[in-house]
């Protein structure tokens, strides 16, 4: 095991996948144990694994579709998100102590909403080992987990004051049970005319917009709406930063070999892309 040592507080929001009881970090921080003795290793790389028993984690990012997203947030292409998200988060009442990124992938945003709060810590749960294997060095107080979002989590009742949910799956029954009484779910969906310079020319697959009133009824019996505040900037991308925005998304899988760089070649060299996402804040109901 080569990442860095697990943070005591992020673990103490985990249960154990078997019995449910919570976890506590054993061996120096090469695996976790929880009373009645069933014990999760640590990977080589830094993440936990916290499936239910039996079961397989499902398809998350390949290696492929991870390494491009890295390239491209790095790149600080989605940095007016991340800040959105950073305001997102600090509103509703005392600074939020702990943070829960569902389909976080590499950790990216979480890493940047740590730092803006030097007293909190966070977890990433994500379906791929890729993003969980970069996700486990993204901040020395968050912790990886490969976990499935549409399974139980593998969290305690009650310990989070924020699920983050960016362009990811959002279980709202688990949302709910793991939210603290008072914490909020904050939410990324993409708009109709997210990336429309990129979807319409390369012929993507458009993925259907999260409107606000279906992604409150997915949401609903368990979590209500807050607020919503629209972004919409210009991401100013040359081919290869187009190609690596293709590559992190979900079109990447269905298009022919080849086919990709064949389009690109018709694009200027340069494009202005039209991002365009809702920030939603909910509160558990009730
Ligand atoms: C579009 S990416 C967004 C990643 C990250 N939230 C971000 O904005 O950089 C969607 C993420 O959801 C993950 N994912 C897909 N299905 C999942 C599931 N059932 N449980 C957990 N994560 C899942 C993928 O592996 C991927 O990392």
């Amino acid at each position: 095991m080569t990442g860095p040592t697990l943070d005591a507080r992020a673990v103490a929001l985990l249960s154990c996948p078997v019995c449910r009881a919570p976890f506590a970090v054993v061996d120096g921080g090469a695996g976790l144990a929880c009373a009645s003795g069933h014990r999760v290793d640590r990977a080589r790389q830094g993440h936990l694994t916290l499936l239910p028993a039996g079961r397989r984690p499902p398809t998350g990012d390949s290696a492929e579709m991870v390494a491009d997203r890295v390239a491209f947030l790095s790149a600080g292409h989605y940095d007016p998100l991340t800040a959105a998200l950073r305001d997102a988060v600090a509103g509703d009442g005392p600074a939020p102590q702990t943070l829960v990124d569902l389909g976080g992938g590499t950790g990216h945003h979480l890493a940047a909403l740590l730092d803006a709060l030097p007293d909190a810590v966070g977890l990433v749960l994500d379906a791929s080992r890729y993003a969980a294997r970069r996700a486990a060095r993204a901040h020395p107080r968050a912790v990886a987990v490969v976990a499935d979002a549409w399974s139980r989590l593998p969290l305690l009742d009650e310990v989070a004051d924020r699920v983050l949910v960016v362009f990811a799956p959002r279980n709202g029954a688990e949302i709910a049970r793991v939210l603290r009484p008072g914490g909020r779910l904050v939410v990324a969906t993409p708009a109709p005319d997210h990336l429309a310079e990129v979807v319409g020319p390369l012929g993507l697959l458009r993925v259907d917009p999260d409107k606000a009133e279906r992604l409150a009824a997915t949401l609903g019996p368990h979590l209500q709406p807050v607020r919503s505040t629209a972004h919409r900037w210009t991401a100013s991308l040359d081919r290869s930063a187009v190609a690596t925005l293709v590559g992190m998304g979900p079109h990447a899988r269905h298009l022919p070999a080849g086919a990709l760089a064949a389009s690109l070649e018709r694009f200027p060299a340069r494009l202005e892309v039209t991002v365009s996402v809702d920030v939603a804040t909910y509160a558990p109901a009730g």
